[in-house]
């Protein structure tokens, strides 16, 4: 078997955050804690999983970064575009996540971090207002701007690399449109200003693509997730990831709802609510904002229990989401789950499951794991939509022809099989 030829990770990797808010700074504070060996990167496979490679005797245990080049944590330098100007001290603070005295150790590092403007349309998220924003003439000249914060930042941090990271706030829904479907479509929509196909998000997605850099998207937004970008991410050989960070409750899902379906138990109703006082739970109070949401976590039940196959258990499921604001709570999100399931002669029963999360801790170790994995994929000559990376998602991005993996150990079993690849090592598991 041909080895896959995977350039070094060598120099410095910019890591370029779009919004420098709880998750943004949770993920930066515990990098920079993590590579002064004063706390542990729990939860990244990265940074803690060993991977089977090969078989039989010569089967062996690794982990992943000695099975390929991955980006070590000292060569990472922080960057942010925030409509606030607080730094990255000043977000953890407010944020109020982690204790001071987990903070205070890189305070120097995260003081320095200081947003640049954002392209932001207050349309897109009616709850903020800021100030630190870029003006211009249209969506395409504010990508323009984007571009050109890209290469200083670049240039003046000495990066080797770059992977742009979407953690800002979830953008109101927008459909997919004409404009989507083409490169070309959607150059001219941008340069015609037309702003209501046009999210802030894509703004930051296109120069990321045309810069060379891997974009992830971390909310459910649309972004990244049109035709036109995976033709453009082709062109410029960029991989791209999204969409939406996988964490607590749709996590739990993606585990819960493929054990009914192996032990062939019928669901009948599933009601999933959330209490949530962080900004973001601000922002989600927002119909028009919560219905990107909704879209991203409804999906999941009823691709992985196929009631096409299995009419009699999976048929006409009643599956609902939401999501309230409550303050008291901050980032301590607490994700009710009510499953109305049947066994025996159709003989009714219920599994609850009360999450008392944070939301902000179950997601940095996915920004960590989803940057090093980019930045490997993109070394590696991978470019467009990358679905090994489906497991840190909630939304998996897939084109037409292709139907998304929800299913958690599906998943797992496809970003193993693609490092093993990656590492030269026979991929092994096959994806049902
Ligand atoms: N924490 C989780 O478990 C989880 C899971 C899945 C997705 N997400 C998503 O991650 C995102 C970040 O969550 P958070 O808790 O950090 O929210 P947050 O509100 O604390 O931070 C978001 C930041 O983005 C900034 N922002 C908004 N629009 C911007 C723009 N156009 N450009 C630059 N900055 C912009 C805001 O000012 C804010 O500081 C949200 O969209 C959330 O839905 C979080």
């Amino acid at each position: 078997m041909d080895k896959i030829n995977v350039q070094p990770a060598e120099g410095k990797l910019g890591i370029l955050c779009v919004g420098l808010g709880a998750v943004t700074s949770t993920f930066m504070v515990g990098t920079l804690m993590a590579r002064k060996g004063l706390a542990q990167p729990i939860g990244s496979l990265s940074q803690l999983a060993k991977i089977r490679v090969g078989r039989g005797e010569s089967k062996q245990y690794k982990k992943i970064n000695e099975i390929v080049p991955l980006a070590s944590l000292n060569d990472i330098v922080f960057g942010a575009w925030d409509i606030f100007e607080d730094n990255a001290y000043e977000s953890a603070m407010h944020a109020e996540v982690l204790k001071e005295k987990d903070i205070n150790p890189v305070k120097d590092e995260l003081v320095n971090i200081k947003p640049m403007k954002a392209v932001f349309d207050h349309n897109f998220v009616k709850r903020l207002n800021g100030t630190n924003i870029k003006e211009g003439k249209s969506r395409w000249d504010l990508m323009e701007q984007v571009r050109e914060d890209i290469r200083r930042f670049k240039e003046e941090n000495n990066c080797n690399r770059i992977v742009v990271i979407w953690a800002a706030s979830t953008e109101i829904y927008v459909p997919m449109a004409e404009e989507h479907m083409s490169v070309e479509a959607l150059e001219k929509a941008m340069k015609e200003d037309m702003k209501e196909v046009v999210p802030p998000s894509i703004c930051y997605a296109y120069a990321a693509i045309l810069e060379g850099c891997p974009f992830i998207m971390g909310a459910p937004n649309l972004c990244v997730d049109i035709p036109a970008m995976w033709e453009l991410s082709k062109q410029h050989n960029v991989p791209i990831a999204g969409k939406d960070f996988k964490t607590g409750q749709t996590m739990m899902k993606t585990v819960l709802a493929p054990a009914l379906k192996t032990r062939m138990l019928g669901l009948s109703g599933w009601f999933s609510t959330n209490i949530l006082g962080n900004r973001d739970g601000e922002v989600l109070d927002d119909p028009d904002n919560f219905k990107t949401k909704e879209v991203s976590k409804l999906s999941v039940i009823e691709t992985i229990l196929d009631d096409e196959e299995y009419p009699e258990l999976y048929k006409d499921i009643y599956h609902k989401v939401r999501i309230n604001y409550y303050p008291p709570r901050n980032d301590d999100k607490e994700g009710w789950d009510n499953l109305d399931i049947f066994g025996w002669m159709g003989y009714h029963m219920q599994i609850k499951v009360d999450f008392l999360c944070k939301d902000s801790i179950l997601a940095a170790p996915l920004l960590l794991d989803l940057v090093l994995f980019s930045d490997l994929a993109k070394r590696a000559g991978m470019s467009g939509i990358q679905t090994w990376l489906s497991f840190y998602l909630k939304s998996p991005m897939h084109d037409f022809e292709h139907k998304p993996i929800h299913d958690l150990s599906e998943q797992f079993a496809m970003l193993k099989n693609q490092i093993r690849l990656l590492g030269g090592y026979e991929a092994d598991q096959e994806i049902d």
